[in-house]
């Protein structure tokens, strides 16, 4: 991750988040501070990201430019057959890695979904998920570790909160129950086959 100093405004939210506490406040010039980041300790997990409330972090393997293009992508590439689309946020430790079992296994599950791969769910912010919904995807689930066993310690347990915003405002917006959030094995390949169908199952009910 990397701190663009003019934007930061050193308010530690970024420092407060980080799993490994890669990121300290500096004095900046006698006025204020500023968060840097020691890239020895950064594993680029991208909590510091959605927790920053000015935008002045970024990881450069997964700006938020770089995941709104993927979700554009993603939503674009359906046959419209296969509408209406739905779009995963997986985790690469866990979502991820059970699709592929998924995959390997040939399990089957519905064709309109998209996997867009995180290194970790907190990764996310509530801007990223509600962005999905108004490019036109049906609903967004986020898929990641059990709690306990996220790859960056407690990356998912403030995935967990974003989400909380993120729902609740979808509702304001008028999304209502349009955002899920669910945990799963990174083994657990049948789950994710099972989690996706319910998934897309119980959005086509509510839509009538
Ligand atoms: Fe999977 Fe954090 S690495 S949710």
């Amino acid at each position: 991750a990397s701190v663009e100093p003019s934007r930061c405004n050193g308010c530690g939210d970024c420092a407060r988040v980080c799993p490994f506490l890669a990121i300290t406040l500096a004095p900046r010039g006698g006025v204020g501070k500023l968060a840097l980041i020691d890239t020895l300790l950064c594993t680029g997990c991208g909590n510091c990201v959605s927790a920053c409330p000015v935008k002045a972090v970024q990881v450069s393997s997964a700006t938020d430019e770089a995941i709104k293009a993927q979700m554009r992508a993603a939503l674009s590439n359906h046959p419209i057959s296969q509408s209406p689309h739905h779009l995963i946020f997986a985790c690469e430790w866990s979502g991820y890695a059970a699709a592929e079992i998924a995959g390997k296994l040939r399990l089957d599950y519905p064709a309109n979904t998209r996997i867009i791969r995180v290194n970790c769910t907190g990764r996310l912010q509530p801007g990223l998920l509600l962005k999905a919904l108004e490019l036109g995807a049906a609903s967004a689930m986020v898929l990641g570790c059990a709690p306990g066993v996220c790859h960056y310690e407690q990356g998912n347990e403030h995935a967990a909160a974003v989400f909380d915003q993120a729902h609740t405002l979808g509702n304001l917006m008028g999304f209502e129950e349009r955002l899920h959030l669910k945990w799963i094995a990174a083994d657990d390949g049948e789950g994710f086959a099972r989690t996706v169908k319910e998934f897309v199952e119980r959005r086509k009910t509510a839509d009538g």
